[in-house]
């Protein structure tokens, strides 16, 4: 007994506090607004992205700007940023540039929000609620770095921290995962949790501050 529970705190300590879980069904919640409230993300694989694919969904009532998915490096605090402007009105900046997209909202309903990249185009695919809002070009020839800090609930203005209470989600938001590839968005949704980078069924997160845990009630 005494011995599991040496190796469950070794454990805890070589992990630093990094928790492994299958989240399918699962969601976290920003109860309140906040500037200390995160949860941070580590990718199962570390890669510099000429493409990518990144899906999520959310709930929100905020009408304010708020950050869906903050990915920073040590020379660009906006490397990779999913950021809501105003209800209806998407923000994605790739190293530092960013294009925008409108999508109609309803109100009182989750968001299902499908971004794809590519480099050597440029070109940018927006999907909200599996319709596509618009393909415009960004950051054409760029690649995004891999030494990154993940972050859901807070916007960062510089590597891992310098958080704006007023960009902090509050609301919940589940099923984000990052592919290191352009997906035909389409027909996402069967195998929208199962990213190659972020995989929402082997998720390897750490929360900070006020996040809970919930059984999903959105469909
Ligand atoms: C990125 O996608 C392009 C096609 O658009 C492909 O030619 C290239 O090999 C891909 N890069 C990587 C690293 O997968
Ligand atoms: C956040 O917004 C409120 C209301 O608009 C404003 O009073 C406050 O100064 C803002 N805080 C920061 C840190 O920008």
């Amino acid at each position: 007994m005494e011995k599991l529970l040496l190796d469950v705190l070794f454990l805890a300590i070589l992990s630093g506090g990094v928790t492994h879980s299958d989240l399918r069904g699962k969601v976290f919640i920003f109860p309140q607004e906040s500037k200390t409230a995160y949860v941070s993300l580590i990718p199962l694989v570390k890669k510099p992205l000429q493409n990518f694919t990144l899906c999520l969904k959310t709930f929100t009532d905020l009408t304010r700007t708020y950050s869906l998915f903050s990915y920073s490096t040590q020379s660009q605090a906006n490397e990779l940023l999913l950021f809501v402007n105003k209800m209806g009105e998407y923000l994605l900046s790739i190293g530092n540039s960013g294009v925008t997209f409108k999508a109609p909202q309803s109100p009182y309903a989750p968001i299902h929000v499908c971004t794809s990249w590519e480099s050597a185009s440029g070109i940018a695919e927006f999907w909200v609620n599996r319709k596509l809002v618009g393909r415009k070009g960004v950051r054409k020839g760029y690649v995004i770095g891999s030494e990154a800090k993940i972050i859901l609930g807070q916007e960062q203005d510089s590597f891992g921290g310098t958080f704006d209470i007023n960009q902090s989600l509050v609301g919940e938001i589940w099923d984000v995962s990052l592919w290191d590839h352009v997906l035909p968005l389409k027909d996402m949704c069967d195998t929208c949790h199962s990213g190659n980078l972020l995989n929402w069924q082997t998720l390897h997160y750490k929360d900070h501050g006020y996040v809970v845990i919930k059984t999903k009630v959105w469909i």
